[in-house]
């Protein structure tokens, strides 16, 4: 008997809102190894704001097309191999897609990919020790830079980067301003991460909030999403201030296929470019995949502080290979905190 591939395959071309409409259950036996390959069984799919601009553009990898199996990142375990650079066995981090079974080789490019370290958790490796860990310690580290005492506010400061950025800046020394959707998760913010203060971005009087949440000004922002959050925070910035733009998750909704494509910059308001460069400010883009020789030190020192009890990783799971469009639809829902997964492999019978 075949061994069953369950798949969710982008069946229908992105034209309005993304829906259920636009995935179908395409499932097929698991694909067969040829010499120098290994089959990997997912477990935990990541899901991700970048899931969206898969449809849209080359976004850290090639665009989709009707018919592609879905793609996303996940953390798999090797269950057959021929060759001796996989083991059985072994837990693997790559974009797998969202299917059971993926092939992963020895030959072609494989940048994205790696074996995960032993002794963590499923959800770090996804984590803190996978994409969303890196990319807030790279940004931390190469971009913001931050000195004891500076004020930095942080974006989308319940999601998977922003939770990990606020709290590597205070252990940094820096007063955080968090930025979060509703008074439940700014009292988050507040009460779980130990920032400063916390502004409720959809609050009508959000940028005087933040304005009366900054006296000093903003020296550091960490900014995942631009919009109306990024138009509040830059005109409190002034000359020296460091700005990581590692996002612009306020337009995702609008990306798809043969829309214009989306300049990182396009909140700014003709006084606020001015206002920048008057005070010599210039958004830092960062593409995590870029410092990836960096990537094992990273993991290091994100690993110890976890072990440590100085850094918490907050993450959202949803069981069940079924959840996978929904989640990326409903983007976890409002309860939704950090890091937001779907584990497929319990749930399966694997044969067809
Ligand atoms: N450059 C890179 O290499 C790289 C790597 C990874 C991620 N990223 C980017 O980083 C960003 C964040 O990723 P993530 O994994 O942390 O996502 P996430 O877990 O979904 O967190 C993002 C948070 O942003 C908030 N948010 C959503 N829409 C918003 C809006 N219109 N205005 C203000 N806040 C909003 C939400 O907070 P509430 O739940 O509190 O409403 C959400 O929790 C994305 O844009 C992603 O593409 C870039």
């Amino acid at each position: 008997m075949a061994t069953l591939n369950r798949r969710w395959v982008y069946a229908r071309m992105l034209e309005g809102q993304l829906s259920a409409s636009n995935f179908e259950r395409r499932d097929e036996p698991a694909p067969q190894l040829r010499q120098g390959q290994a089959l990997v069984r997912v477990r935990l799919v990541s899901i991700d704001p970048a899931n969206r601009l898969y449809f849209a553009m080359q976004a850290y990898r090639p665009q989709l097309a009707p018919d592609d199996v879905m793609a996303g990142f996940g953390i798999g375990e090797v269950v057959e191999s021929t060759d001796p650079r996989f083991r059985p066995g072994d837990l693997w981090h790559g974009d797998f897609g969202w299917q059971d079974y993926a092939v992963i080789n020895s030959y072609d490019r494989h940048e994205y990919w790696h074996r995960c370290s032993e002794g963590y958790k499923e959800s770090d490796l996804i984590g803190v020790l996978g994409i969303t860990g890196m990319t807030a310690w790279f940004g931390v580290e190469e971009v913001l830079r931050p000195q004891a005492g500076e004020t930095a506010v942080v974006a989308g400061a319940t999601g998977a980067c922003g939770s990990l950025i606020a709290q590597l800046l205070k252990l940094k020394g820096c007063r955080v301003i968090g930025i979060g959707g509703g008074p439940e998760k700014c009292r988050w913010l507040l009460d779980e991460l130990g920032l400063d203060a916390a502004v409720d971005y959809r609050a009508p009087d959000m940028a005087a909030a933040l304005h009366a949440a900054c006296p000093s000004g903003v020296q550091l922002y960490s900014d995942a999403v631009g919009g109306d959050v990024s138009r509040a925070v830059l005109p409190l910035m002034g000359r020296g201030g460091r700005w990581y733009h590692f996002g612009n998750l306020s337009a995702y909704g609008d990306a798809r296929p043969g829309a214009p494509a989306e300049r990182h910059d396009s909140f700014m308001s003709d006084g606020l470019r001015a206002h920048c460069r008057q005070e010599g400010l210039k958004p830092r883009f960062l593409l995590v995949f870029d410092h990836y020789c960096r990537r094992l030190e990273a993991e290091a020192q994100l690993a110890r502080l976890l072990q440590d009890g100085r850094l918490v990783a907050p993450s959202t799971e949803i069981a069940g290979f079924e959840g996978l469009p929904g989640a990326l639809i409903g983007a976890g829902g409002p309860g939704k905190i950090g890091k937001l997964n779907v584990r497929i492999s319990s749930d399966h019978a694997a044969s067809a």
